[in-house]
């Protein structure tokens, strides 16, 4: 933390996504503390060595294989525990796996007096936030799923490659389910501050629709892809939580697109799915109701009502 308290991440599940995030962490000077939890207690024992071994040439952290009695003074508990897919598998394939896995872990988060900010990254990530949410009791703004942060980033890098601009510059969202059917929000798309329909019949006068098309097609497919060439996708992932940690941690303010509880905004309710919404210390202030299409709209209530279907057997 910035400022006298310590500061504490614990991380459960110390798979790909928990052992990259924990790299990442440490490589960013994120955190005083961190706990490192799983099933398998001698991995966790190995990571805590390997990792405190690369601590000289970082910043001084502390970092121990822990119990979940070290969750009662974290500040942010990120769990990344769970089944992943395997090649051909959908994100919400994983449901009910994960959804009895989360059982057992919030509940035991919250026996050891947690009261701080889970996140969630394990899918499919908005159906499991919504359980974090439910076991936790816990107000919704200190529930948090990574929601399209990645897909996001993949957007804005493609993008990056295809225009020839630092990703920095290049501004937009993807909003929905973390899975197949997000959505990109091109209405709000903008390179530096020019519409990206204005900069490409200014700019860029070769370009095509067809192109942005498949630059969309190849983000929502990422995983797919990556998974087929080598199993899993964690480091993109694991940044992506660092950098909402750090939102966290830093009590920064920003706007990232996370999975949080709609409450009315977009004319949703009762579920958790990826907006763009502004994070500080206190978890996710408030979501941005940014001003979509009508199709862009109609594409995130198909969105929701898929969530929605995936999440009734098990929430009615
Ligand atoms: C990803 O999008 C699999 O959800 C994971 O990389």
């Amino acid at each position: 933390m910035y400022g006298t308290k310590t500061s504490r991440v614990v991380v459960i599940g110390t798979g790909n996504v928990g052992s990259s995030y924990a790299f990442s962490l440490i490589n960013q000077n994120i955190t005083d503390e961190m706990v490192l939890i799983d099933l398998n207690k001698e991995k966790t024992e190995g990571d805590a060595m390997d990792l405190n071994h690369g601590i000289p040439f970082g910043a001084p952290t502390k970092i121990w294989a822990g119990e979940y009695s070290d969750c009662k003074d974290a500040d942010i508990v990120v769990i990344t525990a769970g089944a992943n897919q395997k090649p051909g598998e959908t994100r919400l394939d994983l449901i009910e796996k994960n959804v009895k896995i989360f059982k057992g872990i919030v509940g035991s988060v919250m026996e050891s007096g947690f009261n701080g900010i889970f996140i969630v990254a394990t899918n499919p990530v908005d159906v499991l936030s919504y359980a974090t949410w439910k076991f936790s009791g816990l107000p919704m703004e200190r529930v948090i799923g990574s929601g399209t942060i990645l897909d996001t980033a993949r957007f804005r890098f493609l993008l990056s490659e295809y225009f020839d601009i630092d990703v920095r510059n290049i501004h937009g969202y993807i909003m929905g389910e973390h899975g197949d059917t997000e959505l990109p929000v091109w209405s709000q798309t903008r390179i530096g501050s020019e519409p990206i329909d204005r900069y490409m019949s200014k700019y860029k006068k070769e370009g095509k629709q067809e192109d942005l098309d498949n630059i969309f097609i190849n983000v929502r497919d990422a995983a797919y892809h990556i998974i087929e060439r080598k199993g899993a996708t964690h480091y993109a992932i694991a940044m992506g939580l660092a950098r909402l940690t750090k939102a966290i941690l830093r009590n920064e303010h920003s706007i990232l697109t996370v999975s949080t509880l709609m409450k009315g905004e977009y004319g949703l309710d009762d579920l958790y799915i990826g907006v763009p919404a502004i994070v500080s210390q206190h978890g996710v202030e408030k979501s941005v109701e940014i001003d979509l299409t009508d199709v862009e709209m109609d594409k995130l209530h198909h969105s929701a009502d898929v969530l929605k279907e995936a999440m009734k057997p098990i929430f009615e």
